[in-house]
Parts: C-alpha cells; structure tokens; sequence
C-alpha cells in the first residue's frame, strides 16, 4: 500500500534544482520547480542514468548521458536520446517507439520544509 514517506527539505534543492534521494528501495528524483517540488523515477529508462545528475529546464530533466528529455509534472517521454548526432541517428532507426517510455511519476506533497513522495 503506497504511502507518503519523507524524502528531503525542500530547502536543500535549490530552485531549479534537482535530487537524488531513495524512498522504499525506490531512486527517486526530486526537483524544486517555483517552490514546489515533483517527483519521478531517478532512472533513465535509456541506459540508467541518473536524472538527479541532469539538468531541468523549465518542467523537462534533461539526462546528462545522452540528452533524452522527461517532462517531471507526468513522467512523460519528449525526446528521445538526442547526442552525440551519429548516436542519436543510430537510435532513431533501430529502437522501435515502443521501448522509448517515460518515467514512473510519484506525488508529492511538501509540509512546511520536508518533502514527502507517495511510494
Ligand atoms: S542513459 Fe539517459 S539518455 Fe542515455
């Protein structure tokens, strides 16, 4: 039965921001977007790399290894692995669109400073 477990401060994402914590045996990635905070799966469904270690633009974690894009408000996939070019290439024609999936998406809920994700 999922529930809310406390996973971080708030504070110690800056805004913008992004964290690796784990919840339940769960890689959860937490981003500080406006004050608020989401949570999704902290594994690239790529070849498992660590999103915490990407950047965020705007709503979108960019995975540092190869640039596929997870939007974190739903999980959702909106791109694909994008670099190096010839990489890029290579996987457009050889991975069918049904292997290329988003991330699990957990709730969150932030109580004065602390963090809690749903696992
Ligand atoms: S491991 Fe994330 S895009 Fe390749």
């Amino acid at each position: 039965m999922p529930e809310f477990v406390r996973v971080c401060r708030l504070s110690e994402i800056p805004e913008g921001g992004l964290k690796g914590v784990k919840a339940r045996g769960k890689e959860i990635c937490v981003a500080n977007i406006d004050g608020d905070a989401y949570a999704v799966g902290d594994v690239c469904p790529h070849l498992r790399g660590r999103l915490h270690d990407g950047r965020l633009d705007g709503t979108v974690i960019e995975c540092k290894n190869h640039g596929a894009r997870f939007d974190v408000t739903d999980g959702g996939i909106c791109t694909w692995v994008t670099h190096p070019t010839w990489y890029k290439l290579l996987m457009d024609a050889s991975f069918p669109g049904f292997l290329k999936r988003g991330v699990r998406r957990y709730p969150t809920r932030v109580e004065a400073d602390d963090v809690y994700v749903e696992v």
